[in-house]
């Protein structure tokens, strides 16, 4: 497995992260035996959020892990709070923000989370009161790091005007069909294409200069959750390059997609969200590649891209 040590975060956690979002649809058994299979693979790192299977993703993993004999301080347990699609709001309000970790603790069975991200703007949110908040959890022990989901570089300088602790991670969508984080450099100025519209005021560059670690979600969807781009009949080019890739080094198309995601110099880490082993160690088999810059751009053109 490929690690990184995050700046001014955790050390030695795995690029790719299991992400729990789909883990209501097991039981507790077969969410240890994933949970177990994924950390045997070298996946040390668990993405949650409190809406997931409105808290039932953080309560089977809170169930299962302790069948799996995997120490809890080994693992990077991470949750976002914030997003409340029952209430129809987004909150970052100080009060929302405490109530939600100990919510989540307690479905969790933990004492404390790895990492908390705001998982998306509230836009009506007060900086002073994430500050408050983010300070009481940290002093508590509750939270070791924080960090953003969704949010872009002039949200995280204000955030960051009031907040004491580094904000070290921000969760993005980003795959081979959703590039939309680096499509408006390529294609600057160009008035034949949509692509060229920078939608969110150059946040892959302001992430890596200030040292804020993306985790690339959702890496094998198509739009929002449409279905998974691989062996997916609407994309016969994109599967053609990576099976030729995939074959070169003895590896699935979905590890030559997650290739592509960790190629990329920001160092980002990729969120998995498949609950299928055999589909996880096709994924994990992304740690053995490193692709070259031709065919990083054999890739990206490939998803429909082309040269300016
Ligand atoms: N911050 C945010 O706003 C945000 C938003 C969405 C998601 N997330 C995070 O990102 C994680 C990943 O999201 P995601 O689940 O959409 O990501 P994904 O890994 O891109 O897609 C997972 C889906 O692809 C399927 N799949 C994977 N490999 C496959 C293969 N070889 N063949 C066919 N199907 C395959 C999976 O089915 P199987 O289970 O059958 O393999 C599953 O339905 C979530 O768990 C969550 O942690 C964050």
């Amino acid at each position: 497995m490929k690690m990184i040590n995050v700046v001014n975060g955790p050390q030695d956690v795995s690029r790719i992260i299991l992400g729990c979002m789909r883990m209501p649809a097991l039981n507790t058994q077969e969410a240890a035996d994933l949970i177990k299979c994924a950390f045997e693979l070298g996946v040390n790192f668990f993405d949650h959020a409190t809406c997931y299977g409105n808290g039932d993703a953080e309560s089977r993993f809170g169930d299962a892990l302790p069948l799996t004999g995997i120490n809890r301080e080994d693992i990077i347990i991470q949750s976002k709070c914030g997003l409340h699609f029952d209430r129809r709001e987004f909150d970052w309000s100080r009060d929302d923000i405490l109530k939600s970790v100990d919510e989540s603790l307690s479905r969790l069975k933990t004492d404390y989370l790895d990492a908390l991200l705001l998982h998306r703007p509230d836009l009506i949110f007060e900086p002073e009161e994430v500050a408050e908040a983010f300070d009481t959890l940290h002093k508590a022990g509750k939270v070791k790091y924080f960090g953003v989901s969704n949010v872009t570089p002039g949200e995280l300088m204000l955030l960051k005007k009031f907040v004491k602790q580094p904000l070290v991670f921000n969760q993005l969508q980003f795959s081979l069909d959703q590039t939309q984080l680096i499509d408006s450099a390529m294609y600057l100025n160009n008035t034949t294409t949509d692509r060229s519209t920078d939608r969110d005021n150059g946040l892959i560059d302001y992430c890596r200069l200030n040292d804020i670690t993306i985790q690339a979600w959702s890496p094998l969807q198509i739009g929002m959750f449409k279905g998974c781009f691989v062996d997916h009949p609407d994309y016969p080019e994109l599967n053609k390059a990576l099976g030729r890739i995939g074959e070169k080094y003895g590896v699935s198309k979905s590890a030559a997609a997650i290739a592509w995601i960790l190629r990329h110099p920001a160092k980002m880490q990729a969120i998995a969200g498949t609950m299928n082993p055999d589909h996880l160690r096709d994924i994990c088999d992304a740690s053995k590649v490193d692709l070259t810059h031709n065919e990083w751009y054999e890739l990206y053109l490939a998803s429909g891209k082309f040269l300016p």
